[in-house]
């Protein structure tokens, strides 16, 4: 097995080791103001979106886990069918190991077979060559792909990359030639409004701000150096609140903003989407489930999320994910003091009608 593969299984043995953080979201800082004359049935709340033209019937999505060892076949074949049940996208892990490896492909390409109306997403990483990209879509029959940004990650890896020049140029080049959608991802370090504006100028269809308080790459790859955690990187980044902010003022508009990094309940995910996310995406708790209780208490909780988050769009007055982010939001505590220091005034969200 390659130093790759192995890689894979101890991402996947130390996230269900490890708990969230050590940081926090910065969701704890937001309030949704209630309302108590909604005029709205439960029937007629519309969970559908649209990212970077493809419709989403349902604004959440199984972000990147994993694939590219023999033994992680099994896992996409499961999380595929549990995103299949629930109607939600699902974007595959890192497709490196499955460039370089022939051997690994099925461990990506079972997600199709499992989901073959589902809309996928492919995943490679910055420094991916044109034909590579164009491979990882080919290989999974993607209708979109994510470019993963991970340069913690990887400085806190022993035997991560040290070189990062000229991703932004590649991301560019592959948008241009990749021929489905391309999403520029973070991990769990989240992205400022400069990078984001950077991106958009790259011509990128949408932007996953991955801010940090849900899996935490940096103590995951402290972990599996010495068993032990903090990392120096533990306290690194952006908190996903913060970063979503900074992105969709950043943007404004030119492009679809979606939001993950320790997003856990659906009152997380409605906080997200009323800040401007078109869609919201979890990773860590879905495999935790998945490996711990099993399919159906995976279906059984992404099925709850949906049934909740209906229920809090109802509470604001929202039939829609348009409507959720007209609707007044509160911006508190150390949350507001980051956007106010970064010239952001957080009040216009409290006003909106
Ligand atoms: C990931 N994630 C990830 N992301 C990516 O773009 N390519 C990848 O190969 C992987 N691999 C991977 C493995 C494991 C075990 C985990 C837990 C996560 C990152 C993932 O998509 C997401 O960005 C972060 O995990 C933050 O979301 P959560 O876990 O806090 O919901």
């Amino acid at each position: 097995m390659s130093t790759r593969q192995s890689r894979k299984l101890e991402h996947i043995a130390y996230s269900l080791k490890l708990s969230d953080g050590p940081g926090t979201t910065g969701l704890e800082d937001l309030v949704l103001v209630h309302n108590c004359l909604p005029e709205l049935d439960l029937a007629d709340i519309d969970l559908r979106t649209s990212v970077a033209g493809l419709a989403f019937p349902c604004p959440v999505y199984l972000n990147a886990l994993t694939g590219g060892a023999r033994d992680v076949t099994e896992i996409n074949r499961q999380l595929a069918r549990a995103a299949r049940a629930c109607a939600i996208p699902m974007a595959v892990g890192s497709q490196a190991a499955a460039l370089e490896d022939a051997a690994v492909r099925e461990s990506f390409r079972v997600v199709r077979d499992e989901y073959p109306e589902g809309i996928l997403l492919a995943n490679i990483g910055g420094g991916a060559t044109v034909p590579e990209a164009c491979a990882a879509v080919e290989m999974i029959k993607a209708d979109a792909l994510q470019i993963h940004l991970n340069v913690a990650q990887e400085l806190a890896m022993r035997e991560g990359d040290r070189t990062f020049r000229g991703y932004a140029e590649n991301i560019g080049t592959i948008t241009a030639q990749a021929g489905v959608p391309v999403l520029a991802k973070e991990v769990g370090f989240g992205m400022a409004g400069e990078q984001a504006t950077q991106l958009l100028q790259l011509g990128v269809a949408a932007i996953d701000v991955g801010g940090s308080g849900g899996t935490n790459f940096a103590c995951i790859e402290t972990a599996r150096i010495t068993d032990t955690t903090p990392s120096f990187l533990g306290f690194w980044g952006i908190p996903t609140a913060v970063s979503l902010i900074e992105v969709v003022t950043a943007v404004a508009g030119k492009t679809d903003v979606l939001a993950s990094g320790g997003l856990r309940s659906a009152l997380d995910l409605a906080k997200a989407l009323s800040l401007g996310a078109k869609a919201v995406g979890i990773a860590a708790p879905c495999l935790q489930l998945l490996q711990h209780r099993g399919l159906e208490a995976l279906i059984a909780y992404l099925t709850n999320l949906k049934f909740e988050l209906r229920c809090i769009m109802l509470l604001t007055g929202a039939a829609s994910v348009a409507e959720l982010q007209r609707k007044p939001l509160i911006i508190r505590g150390s949350t507001e003091q980051w956007l106010k220091k970064r010239g952001i005034d957080t009040s216009c969200f409290a006003h909106r009608t």
